[in-house]
């Protein structure tokens, strides 16, 4: 078992080996049972993680939060408008100066081309462990509670068949984040993975290439389908949640005529139909209900959307634990 973790960023889970992985997961487990039990998980007694935010959030933040509290320590969240990074200040100073005040650094930058690389320049110059609370590229706190959640429902994901779809959105533009993340991820854990959407929504060529690399070393599968009835056929696991047409269109509009001619491409009780008989419906929440989703599956029988994000809890504090504690 990989136990070496004091310091290391969390940036993207394709930088953490498996065996990293697997004690990520163990020790979410651990503390989702001690959470149960009321035991005391003072693990980060009067340390300090900075939680910067540049963008809204519910689960990401009050994971984060409440998750530090309860392993004894304490988190600061930092709106980043009222920073001075609103007035250009760069990450290299950010990261030096909160590095010098506490333990941890976390920080949401979904603005495309700029996220990633302000995490980057961040973990570049912090002494602290950086923490990726989603970025333009990818989510891994996120996916580690989804691959969590997967894993205490079905035990065994080997040539489990999961399919990431993506469906029609109006709220905002949604980062690519969660997709990326799940298509890296869930072929690492021998899991059959489709990913499918409209044309128009490509996920980067070197997610695609690097998620066949993971299926290829570790068993899964990873195929692309611009069919949604195919992508539900059969699956145990579907995801069928919007993203933008990032890598495409860069423009910051939410609504444009390629989004409203996929408007079908939604996730119903006639689409769930083809899956499996003991289908999962999983989506990372906020969802667009109506159009993402019709009410009658997102709060129907084969939903574990309120598992899915209570595991954000028991694995946030898993990263903030091993990387801000532990040896
Ligand atoms: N899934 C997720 O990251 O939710 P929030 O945007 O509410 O943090």
């Amino acid at each position: 078992m990989q136990t070496t973790f004091r310091g290391k960023h969390f940036i993207t889970l394709q930088e953490w080996t498996k065996e990293e992985i697997d004690t990520l997961l163990d020790v979410s487990f651990d503390l989702k049972r001690k959470f149960a039990m009321g035991m005391e998980t003072n693990y980060l007694k009067n340390k300090t993680a900075f939680l910067m935010f540049f963008e809204q959030s519910t689960r990401t933040r009050n994971s984060m939060e409440a998750g530090i509290a309860q392993l004894g320590g304490h988190g600061n969240f930092l709106d980043t408008s009222t920073m001075q990074v609103s007035h250009g200040e760069v990450g290299k100073d950010t990261a030096v100066i909160l590095s010098r005040f506490g333990h941890g650094i976390a920080c949401r930058n979904c603005f495309w081309e700029i996220g990633n690389k302000y995490l980057r320049e961040m973990a570049k110059w912090s002494t602290v462990p950086v923490m990726n609370l989603q970025c333009d590229l990818y989510h891994p706190m996120q996916g580690i509670a989804d691959l969590m959640t997967i894993k205490e429902k079905v035990k065994d994901t080997n040539r489990l068949k999961v399919s990431i779809i993506w469906a029609y959105a109006t709220s905002h533009k949604k980062p690519i984040s969660v997709p990326v993340t799940q298509a890296l991820l869930f072929p690492r854990y021998g899991m059959e993975v489709t990913l499918a959407y409209p044309e128009g929504y490509d996920l980067p060529d070197w997610v695609i290439k690097q998620a066949k690399e993971n299926a290829e070393k570790h068993g899964g599968s990873f195929k692309i389908t611009h069919n949604m009835e195919e992508a539900y056929k059969d699956a145990h696991v579907v995801i069928p949640k919007n993203w933008g047409s990032w890598v495409n269109n860069q423009d910051d509009a939410v609504i444009d005529d390629l989004l409203e001619s996929y408007k079908d491409w939604k996730c119903t009780e006639k689409m769930m139909s083809l899956a499996d008989k003991d289908v999962m419906y999983m989506h990372a929440l906020p969802a667009d209900r109506g159009n993402e989703v019709e009410d009658s599956v997102i709060d129907g029988p084969h939903s574990i959307i309120y598992d899915e994000a209570e595991n954000r809890l028991h694995t946030a504090k898993a990263v903030m634990t091993l990387t801000m504690g532990g040896k």
